[in-house]
């Protein structure tokens, strides 16, 4: 038998005739990604993803079924290539029915893996429930009390029902975890990408300048993967603005302390007191430390933007008063300006400290406001009045009171935020009188400490590369409110957990890349028979409420207003959950290639099939709108000596495998099916048991 010689990717070989491409490619290290092709089978080259060139000839060929020859030149990675092998992805999921991770966990800044945690909770495995929120959120028990529930709007209970209480469920996973024995630390190590198992080296230390939620968040990745983290902050405190701007009646000192007495035990130092800027620069810190992350938050309070704005208290000077020293005196009335989460929590802190009354002035109108609608009822409950379509125009002293000049504002069309501009109403002047003037208009961050530093700066903080939070200067991240201006915890979170990434390779040496994110591909809006799938097995029931602090001890005390949700309620709070996403226990390879290959799901919008679920069989789940017709189960069942086995069903977009003559999957893979759901390269058959959706439904 005469060799048969070519060259791949211009490197010569010889092999047996009848040998595929495919094969000569593999035996020379050089990959080609297959989706359909599966070795020991005959080759069904529907996929296309193996497609390579072949110079001198026409068009692509499938690798996997195309026998080398002589001579042939055969080119594996071109840009022609790559374009074509992305295009078949794209084009295989066009009509995909399926959901890759829940709709409520894209919602998540920081990725927590929604279903996931709350499976555990139905299931009633606590411990592992607390684990999962604890690695993956940084501070969960905090961020179950204060974050704004991005998730929730996107929860596909919203189709039926109220949303599941996202928030409050992780708030109960993190309370409950923290008061078992013993305490679960957040400490499940990260492997470096492409570590490749070896132990971490020597570990390298990072500066973080600012213990806020991004601070932390950060401490707690770089420490996970075997970095040493030291924090510097300028307050006497760890925890930024959910210590000294969130109020303790939203979110207890004692939780936030919890949290982070967590990260402290994982070996995070604690530099507090001390100021950049002030007690060191950040070159001091580029030349004693290996890198460094800027969390300096948003700390700088803006003005009311009228004359005699001085005599106003900053709110931020008032919270923070209040989260650290002794509380401040307001005399009997106050008047608060702003509307958003700054002014709602000084409005209720005001009350609690007992002013006379508590108003709050705000340019534009309830609907606009730049807070949870459920903020501003607590406010309204507790007693707080707020004035819609009112801005101060100047401030004066009138004896021991203040005087705010006001005028009424109508809205106009929409400014740069979207939001309707308020504009004055002419002759509508009028004077308010107070003890106490709060001005909540927003914050900004404080450059001053990076003036000298060289840093590059943007409209709003510290100029980063968005995918890896990399500033201009090399070794330096920055990340948080510090970047984005005002703007959420759980963003800031997010931000942290980002800059750990970004960090450790940039400290082993890697190329920084972040964290790519995977291609994610959504059903969106289901029909009614859809969702039904999902409603099979859920108890419908409504959102579980939260129980509150008594009004009375709500205006007089600094308790906690929330009181979690119960055992029972939690369960079955839990119990409401569709399960969402893809149960593939094996990384699903269409989604890794699709995402290798930085495919947009949507390029070819066309009508998706039908989402069905068969999970009648006791091992596996077949989900027929994620085949992709490569027929591997089909030989699976045919190796085994199945009986019945699978055959090709259907004609055109319709074609679907199925037990032949309307036979039951339990009956067509008796022995077969475990094997089947490991060569099925999507989620069309998935072991039961395995994944979130698995977990509810095995
Ligand atoms: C009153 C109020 C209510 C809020 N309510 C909510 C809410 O309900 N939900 C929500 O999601 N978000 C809320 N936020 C926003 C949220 O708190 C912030 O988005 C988040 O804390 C930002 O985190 P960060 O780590 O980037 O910065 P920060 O939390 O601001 O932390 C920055 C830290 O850096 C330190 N620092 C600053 N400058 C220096 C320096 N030069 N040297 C050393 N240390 C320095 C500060 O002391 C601080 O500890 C609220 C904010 C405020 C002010
Ligand atoms: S942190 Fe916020 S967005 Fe993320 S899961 Fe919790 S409530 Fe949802
Ligand atoms: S029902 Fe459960 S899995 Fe589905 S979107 Fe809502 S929280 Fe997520
Ligand atoms: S169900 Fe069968 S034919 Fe469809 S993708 Fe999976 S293995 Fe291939
Ligand atoms: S066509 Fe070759 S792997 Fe699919």
């Amino acid at each position: 038998m005469t060799a048969i010689n070519l060259t791949i990717d211009n490197r010569p070989t010889s092999v047996a005739p009848g040998t595929t491409i495919l094969a000569a490619a593999r035996a020379l290290g050089i990959a080609i990604p297959t989706l359909c092709y599966v070795e020991g089978f005959e080759h069904s080259a529907s996929c296309f993803l193996c497609a390579v060139k072949l110079e001198g000839r026409p068009n692509l060929w499938p690798s996997c079924a195309t026998p080398a020859a002589e001579g042939m030149k055969v080119v594996t990675g071109s840009d022609e290539v790559r374009d074509a092998r992305k295009t078949s992805l794209e084009l295989l999921l066009s009509d995909h029915a399926g959901d890759c991770v829940g709709p409520c966990r894209t919602g998540c800044p920081a990725g927590l893996d929604i279903p996931n945690f709350i499976a555990r909770i139905s299931a009633g495995d606590h411990r592992k429930s607390a684990e999962i929120v604890t690695d993956d959120l940084t501070l969960p028990a905090s961020l179950g009390r204060v974050c704004p529930r991005l998730c929730e709007e996107r929860c596909r209970q919203c189709e039926v029902e109220e949303s599941l209480s996202i928030r409050n469920l992780h708030r109960f996973a993190a309370d409950t975890g923290r008061s078992m024995p013993p305490v679960p630390q957040p400490n499940s190590v990260i492997k470096s990408e492409g570590a490749g198992g070896t132990p971490a080296p020597p570990c390298k230390r990072v500066a973080i300048v600012g213990s806020g939620p991004a601070g932390l968040a950060a401490a707690h990745h770089l420490l996970r993967r075997g970095h040493a983290a030291v924090l510097f902050d300028a307050h006497p405190q760890p925890g930024g603005m959910l210590r000294y701007g969130i109020p303790s009646f939203r979110l207890p000192h004692a939780v936030l302390d919890a949290e982070i007495n967590m990260i402290r035990q994982l070996g995070a130092e604690f530099r507090l007191g001390k100021r950049l800027g002030r007690d060191f620069a950040l070159d001091e810190l580029r030349r004693e430390f290996d890198g460094v992350f800027l969390a300096i938050g948003a700390q700088g309070s803006k003005g009311l933007g009228c004359p005699g704005e001085e005599l106003a208290t900053p709110a931020l000077d008032f919270l923070g008063q209040l989260a650290d020293g002794p509380p401040p005196v307001l005399g009997g009335d106050v008047i608060i300006v702003g509307g958003g989460n700054t002014a709602m929590d000084a409005s209720r802190c005001a009350v609690r400290l007992g002013a006379k009354s508590v108003r709050v002035f705000y340019r534009r109108t309830r609907r606009e406001m730049p807070c949870l609608m459920e903020e501003v009822e607590a406010a309204e409950a507790e007693g707080v009045r707020i004035e819609y379509l009112v801005a101060p125009i100047r401030l004066e002293r009138k004896g021991d009171r203040l005087s705010l000049i006001c005028q009424r504002m109508e809205l106009g069309s929409p400014d740069a935020s979207g939001r309707a501009r308020p504009m004055p109403v002419p002759g509508s002047e009028f004077a308010a009188e107070a003890a106490s003037v709060i001005s909540a208009i927003g914050q900004s961050v404080d450059v001053n400490s990076l003036e000298a530093s060289q840093l590059a700066l943007s409209k709003w903080g510290i100029s980063v590369d968005p995918k890896t939070l990399a500033t201009n200067l090399p070794g330096v991240f920055a990340g948080g409110d510090a970047v984005t201006g005002p703007d959420l915890a759980v963003r800031a979170v997010a931000a942290g957990k980002l800059a750990g990434a970004s960090l450790d390779q940039y400290l082993r040496g890697k190329k920084v890349i972040g964290t790519p994110q995977s291609v994610n591909v959504l059903m969106g809006k289901l029909s009614e028979d859809e969702l039904a799938v999902f409603l099979r097995d859920i108890e419908q029931a409504p959102r579980a409420p939260m129980p509150q602090l008594e009004i009375d001890k709500r205006r007089t005390t600094f308790e906690e207003v929330e009181l979690g949700l119960s055992l029972q309620a939690a369960t079955r709070e839990s119990r409401r959950c569709l399960g969402c996403g893809c149960g593939k226990s094996i990384p699903c390879r269409l989604r890794q290639f699709a995402t290798e290959y930085g495919v947009d799901p949507g390029r070819f919008v066309g009508e998706r099939r039908h989402f069905a679920r068969d999970d009648s069989h006791p091992d596996i789940i077949f989900e027929p709108g994620k085949c992709i017709m490569c027929g591997a189960c089909v030989q699976v069942a045919v190796q085994a000596g199945e009986e019945t086995g699978l055959a090709f069903i259907g004609r055109g977009f319709q074609v679907t495998v199925a037990g032949p003559f309307d036979r039951p999957m339990a009956e067509a893979l008796r022995k077969s099916a475990k094997r089947a759901a490991e060569v099925c390269p999507t989620g069309a058959i998935m072991l039961k048991g395995a994944g979130c959706a698995g977990c509810r439904l095995a």
